[in-house]
């Protein structure tokens, strides 16, 4: 039997009527009432942080980007800047948009932030995933996250590339190389507004970001300058690593499709056509000769897709939504009805006012006025086509930046979530598995260890979480699969990133 928590509620506070019912019940009412106290307690230890206002990096030069306050928010977030910085100082047109958050204990440490697209904000990171406040989809307000980022490591959030959000100028790149020297010349002049230098650098970031953090990366490496450049190493979630069109949506697509069933409900005639296609197409083949530890050779070039009959991706899409009109492909186990989201949400139908688009908020955050603002825009690439055909002319990063990043700091972390239903866990590890990196090609044993969250909920008053996925370390690649979460790893699994953070930043237990 299923409790909605509106019931439940009801029940903790209607007490005699409810107190006649089977022990069962009385469990559940009590485990709420003490649920409900403990959230209480959290509610008011957050309430007194941030209180104080002894700032890290207020001066004369950061003052006109600090934020006073945030429209709507109805807490003090903390010591927060943002606005825009030129790549260029001697071109002001073209700029890139930050939001800034110093960590709670001063460290020398500093984290990036990077959403995917091409052409999405990472606005979306910093409002729905690991930033100091939460609107979620389906929420009235903002509320603190008590699992920012900022708790350990100073975090920077950029609207990356030129064209996205409020990051403005003429695009003129054709491939990663291009929009990461954009990204460097940035980053320096943010630096020296912030004083900062000495510091190690981290780069973090999702999906299409998987091609933007270790391109990134390699840039900072390539600049030989450890006062500014001092690249410690990356956290990448459910990533475009490798050849995502086809070794990350279509060969893994049909066991994924029997992994969710459940879930998707999709009928037995249709599961026996799509298995059909899965064998024909040659998945079932490839799938049984690389998905091996280690891998026998390299995967093949990508050749022709022989897409419409071999699209078995967008045959599972379809008819996941036929089921389900609300189904969410970055997370599938969503139903109706549609949540209304502050930001725009995934599938782009929202009935709420953006809230980074109203002027309000552009006026607090010193962000251009005059700019639309949009979830994902773009396009942030000129021309067409590009070996995944985003525009982006740059080879995959399993070719050749991602293993110079892991060479150069044996601290890198690629993570895919299970309930991400548009890059697919088996897929990025397929890509793994065609990459080498410190002297070998993939994984040489399969992974198997359970990763254990051990943190308590901070939220609801629940305890530690227990195994909350599988992972597997080889030569300064430590690879997460993330069981219960969805392609924003750090929005549905707060507990799991912050893990993966503390493991990037090689922070002892509870430091
Ligand atoms: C992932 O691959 C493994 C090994 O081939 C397989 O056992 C498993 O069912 C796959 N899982 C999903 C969700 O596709
Ligand atoms: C696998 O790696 C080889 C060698 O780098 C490359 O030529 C090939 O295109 C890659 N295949 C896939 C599917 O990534
Ligand atoms: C089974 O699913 C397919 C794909 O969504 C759909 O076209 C078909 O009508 C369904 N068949 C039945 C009997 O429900």
């Amino acid at each position: 039997m299923r409790f909605s928590y509106t019931s439940l509620l009801a029940i903790a506070y209607a007490g005699s009527l409810a107190s006649a019912a089977n022990d069962d019940f009385n469990y559940y009412r009590r485990h709420q009432q003490q649920r409900l106290q403990n959230a209480a307690v959290i509610a008011q230890q957050q309430a007194s942080l941030g209180a104080q206002k002894d700032y890290q990096y207020h001066t004369k030069k950061t003052a006109p980007y600090f934020i006073d306050s945030w429209p709507d928010v109805n807490f003090d977030a903390g010591e927060m800047y943002s606005g825009n910085v030129p790549i260029d100082e001697s071109d002001p047109s073209r700029s890139l948009f930050f939001v800034f958050t110093p960590s709670e204990k001063p460290t020398k440490t500093l984290t990036i932030w990077l959403n995917g697209g091409p052409g999405c904000s990472s606005m979306v990171g910093f409002f729905q995933e690991n930033g100091n406040i939460l609107w979620q989809p389906g929420t009235y307000h903002a509320t603190r996250n008590p699992y920012a980022w900022s708790k350990y490591t100073n975090v920077l959030w950029v609207e990356h590339p030129v064209g996205v959000g409020f990051s403005v100028g003429k695009v003129h790149a054709r491939d990663e190389l291009s929009i990461s020297q954009d990204f460097i010349g940035f980053f320096k002049n943010f630096e020296k507004l912030f004083g900062i230098e000495n510091y190690k650098i981290y780069v973090t970031g999702e999906s299409y970001a998987g091609r933007y953090v270790p391109y990134i990366s390699a840039a900072m490496l390539d600049q030989k300058d450890k006062q500014y450049f001092d690249l410690s190493g990356n956290v990448i979630y459910d990533p475009c690593i490798g050849e995502f069109l086809r070794v990350g949506q279509e060969i893994p697509t049909f066991d994924f499709v029997m992994a969710n069933r459940d879930i998707l409900n999709l009928n037995d005639t249709f599961i026996a056509q799509l298995e059909q296609e899965h064998i024909n197409c040659g998945y079932r083949d490839y799938i049984d000769k690389y998905m091996q530890f280690p891998p026998p050779e390299h995967q093949p070039d990508r050749g022709v897709y022989g897409y419409k009959k071999c699209d078995v991706f967008d045959k599972y899409y379809e008819a996941a939504y036929t089921v389900n009109p609300c189904f969410n492909i970055y997370h599938i186990t969503d139903y109706c009805p549609d949540l209304g989201d502050v930001m725009g949400n995934a599938k782009g139908i929202s009935n709420v006012e953006f809230y980074f688009n109203r002027q309000d908020v552009k006026k607090a955050l010193h962000a251009p006025l005059d700019v639309k603002w949009r979830e994902c825009g773009g396009p942030v690439f000129k021309g067409r086509g590009g070996p995944e055909d985003e525009s982006d002319q740059s080879p995959d990063p399993i070719q050749g930046v991602l293993p110079q990043v892991i060479e150069a700091t044996n601290r890198v972390l690629v993570s895919n979530a299970d309930w991400d239903g548009l890059l697919l866990t088996n897929g990025t590890l397929l890509s793994i598995q065609n990459m080498t990196w410190n002297g070998k090609l993939g994984f040489q044993s399969p992974p198997m260890k359970d990763f254990v969250v051990n943190l308590k909920d901070k939220q609801y008053g629940t305890g530690v979480q227990g195994i909350m996925g599988r992972q597997h370390y080889e030569r300064g690649l430590l690879w997460v699969e993330t069981f219960q979460a969805g392609h924003e790893q750090p929005q549905y699994q707060p507990r799991a990133a912050l893990e993966h953070l503390r493991w990037m930043l090689e922070l002892d237990e509870d430091s």
